[in-house]
């Protein structure tokens, strides 16, 4: 409420509170690159505009004379007791946005009580990250590697450095067709940047001719080719389970089959989720996905979903439509950008206050008693 009382008393806020403008601020401030990667999305940007649809095509039906008086956002996710339904989506290569990079959002999600998600692809070392967290509630995002021996030593770091939960993103087989960055010849990766776990990591090291610093570019070249998997399929699922002993869930379903195939290989949980329209372009908005998956796996799998989330009540819609918790992606990088570890805790509090709002005005004490029937789907 402190965001809020400020604002009633005239006290501006040094960011905005509608999280959308934050993508037009952090042009002014970092150009057109760096936000250009981050903004961007799949071919003519179909998905991504579908996913803000789909969200909004459904509409909250408020109840009145209820007690919500008293309100508690936590809920239970994967086992864990998490004080909101919220978690920050892994996203790479942070320091185009700020130095302090992942480090920075780590913290701020830490502080913020809400789990952070470490990408593969971060600008640094898994430890480091973890170090910057102390206990707080981590998970690891694996791209899952072409060589076994680089995947299974990621797990064991991830392990050994505090990671309770692996998702492994499974929508990532190769980059899409991005043409923003294709036009802009911006892509940081061919520039080393998000190779810190990979160029950090002995089994891949063990992969190279000659150590990184003797050749950067047959390194960024050897990441490159093994950041990801195009062969694999559902069995070799069986090797994760086997390396990792902790919840797995599976991030980047769409289809209802895909998700009943995550049940049947015994994963603990998946994200619907189409990367932030980032990877098939015309693909189905992710909201629009999320019923048929609740319906298919709701009761043998913990559900997640991310993609288009920008306000409180993107997140109550989608809990209500069968989510247990919602990661944000974009927005806090956008956080990151403008103002640091502070920018992040931001964003993460102007999502959770507005949720709290959405939630009372509408007649809900918590994130608990929310159902399809709290909504409906307008169809023109
Ligand atoms: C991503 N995303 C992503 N996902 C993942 O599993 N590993 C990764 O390294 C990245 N990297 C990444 C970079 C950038 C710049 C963006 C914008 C996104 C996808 C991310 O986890 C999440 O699925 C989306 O960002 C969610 O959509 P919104 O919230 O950005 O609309």
């Amino acid at each position: 409420y402190e965001i809020y009382l400020n604002g009633m008393s005239g006290a501006v806020p040094r960011l905005p509170t509608d999280l959308t403008r934050l993508e037009e601020l952090t042009e002014q401030r970092l150009g057109p690159g760096p936000v250009g990667y981050v903004a961007g999305s799949a071919g003519d940007g179909s998905t991504a505009r579908a996913n803000r649809a789909a969200l909004r095509r459904h509409r909250i039906m408020p109840r009145m004379l209820r007690d919500v008086h008293e309100r508690d956002l936590s809920v239970e996710v994967l086992g864990r007791a998490l004080p909101a339904p919220l978690a920050l989506a892994p996203i790479g290569v942070l320091s185009i946005m700020h130095p302090d990079a992942e480090c920075a959002a780590a913290r701020a999600a830490a502080a913020q009580g809400v789990p952070f998600t470490l990408s593969s692809a971060s600008s640094t070392p898994m430890e480091q990250v973890a170090e910057a967290m102390g206990d707080a509630e981590r998970w690891f995002q694996l791209y899952w590697p072409k060589d076994p021996e680089v995947a299974r030593s990621f797990l064991s770091r991830a392990k050994a450095a505090g990671f309770s939960t692996l998702v492994v993103t499974l929508d990532t087989p190769m980059l899409a067709w991005r043409p923003r960055d294709l036009d802009q010849a911006y892509l940081p990766f061919l520039h080393g940047v998000g190779t810190a776990n990979y160029f950090s990591d002995p089994a891949f090291q063990a992969g190279l001719a000659k150590p990184v610093h003797e050749d950067p570019n047959a390194a960024v070249m050897h990441f490159v080719g093994m950041f990801s998997d195009p062969a694999k399929t559902w069995p070799d699922l069986a090797f994760l389970r086997e390396h990792w002993d902790g919840p797995i869930v599976l991030k980047g379903i769409l289809h209802p089959d895909d998700a009943r195939a995550a049940a049947d290989a015994g994963m603990d949980g998946i994200v619907v989720s189409n990367h932030g329209g980032r990877q098939v372009a015309g693909s189905i908005g992710a909201a629009a996905a999320l019923p048929r998956v609740v319906e298919a796996v709701g009761d043998r799998l913990t559900v997640l979903f991310d993609s288009g989330v920008r306000t409180g009540d993107d997140i109550f819609k989608a809990l209500a439509l069968g989510a247990k918790a919602v990661l944000v992606g974009r927005p806090y990088a956008y956080g990151l950008g403008l103002d640091g570890q502070a920018g992040v805790e931001h964003v993460i509090r102007c999502l959770l206050a507005e949720l709290d709002l959405t939630l009372a005005l509408s007649g809900h004490a918590g994130p608990t008693t929310l159902g399809p029937a709290d909504l409906i789907e307008e169809t023109a």
